[in-house]
């Protein structure tokens, strides 16, 4: 087997080298200025150790990778009940796609496109005041990735806020078919501030570690639903790009519009990588070449 740090140093030098980037997500302004021309790449193993190269002390917007923490939050606290309003199956349409949402009555295809993440946010909230659903998440992420300097920026939430109108008509139209609990505002408020996260990739690859299931790693929830959180990130985690990233990287993963991936080697590893540059399906470009390389050269693919 390869040296992993070595290989993490090739892929690193190999994604500085590239010509292509991709595109950076602009229709959340406050992303939009990011420079596309950064990489990052850590990796907590079974045995706990971080190995890592690239810019892993800068923090990005983690966005769409939240979405794992509220859905496992939301399964500890409504469990199966989450399933009647929300489905479990690719989508096979981008990540804000409304047509799909009419098309199958306001029950979102699956947790992590933006229409089933703003079900599932609803479900995080019940009753609750949106500042005490966000301290929960906050919470889980710190105790997952064991720090306490990771924080919400509001600045980026209330970019979102002032440029999320098709998040607003997925949740008008969710509340349209009785699919939320809560005032649409109410559950976007909390969304876009889960969404603005932002985390290192040493933070987030430590975040991970709980989705790995190994004897050293942290214990956050049961065996049986980190099996189904994996199988939920291999099957929608990319949204209409989750079979080419099952091709290519052979992986459980959840892409953020950020550039960042939270990927995990079942029994092996927890990854996070960041790139900001997107391809067309919105997912991290230099990201996914870099976990296509890394699975190959230490034969992670789970096929
Ligand atoms: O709701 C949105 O559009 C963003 N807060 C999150 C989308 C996202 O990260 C899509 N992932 N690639």
């Amino acid at each position: 087997m390869p040296d992993l740090d070595s290989v993490l140093q090739k892929l690193d030098r190999d994604a500085r080298a590239a010509a292509d980037w991709g595109q950076v997500a602009s229709y959340i302004p406050q992303l939009a200025g990011v420079d596309p021309a950064q990489f990052a790449i850590s990796v907590v193993t079974a045995d706990g150790r971080l190995h890592q190269a690239g810019d892993t002390h800068v923090p990005f917007s983690v966005q769409s990778i939240t979405k794992v923490f509220t859905l496992a939050i939301t399964l500890g606290r409504a469990g199966d009940q989450l399933w009647t309003r929300v489905g479990r199956e690719p989508s096979g349409r981008a990540f804000n796609s409304i047509v799909q949402l009419e098309q199958e009555n306001g029950r979102p295809r699956n947790p992590f496109i933006n229409a089933g993440a703003i079900v599932t946010t609803d479900a995080v909230l019940g009753r609750r005041a949106p500042r005490e659903a966000l301290a929960e998440i906050i919470r889980f992420v710190r105790t997952a990735a064991g720090s306490e300097d990771i924080h919400i920026n509001e600045t980026v939430a209330a970019s979102e806020t002032d440029f999320g109108h098709r998040n607003f008509a997925l949740a008008h139209f969710l509340a349209a078919h009785d699919n939320l609990t809560n005032s649409p505002e109410k559950v976007l408020g909390t969304y876009f501030h889960h969404c603005a996260i932002e985390m290192t990739t040493a933070q987030l690859a430590m975040a991970g570690r709980f989705l790995v299931h190994a004897p050293g790693l942290p214990r956050l929830v049961s065996p049986r639903r980190i099996r189904r959180l994996n199988a939920m990130m291999l099957t929608c985690g990319h949204y209409d790009g989750s079979g080419d990233f099952a091709y290519r990287v052979g992986i459980p993963g959840k892409s953020g519009v950020g550039g960042g991936i939270l990927a995990i080697v079942p029994h092996t590893a927890a990854i996070a990588v960041w790139s900001p540059g997107l391809n067309r399906y919105g997912n991290s470009h230099r990201g996914t070449e870099a976990l296509a390389e890394l699975t190959t050269r230490m034969d992670w693919s789970i096929f």
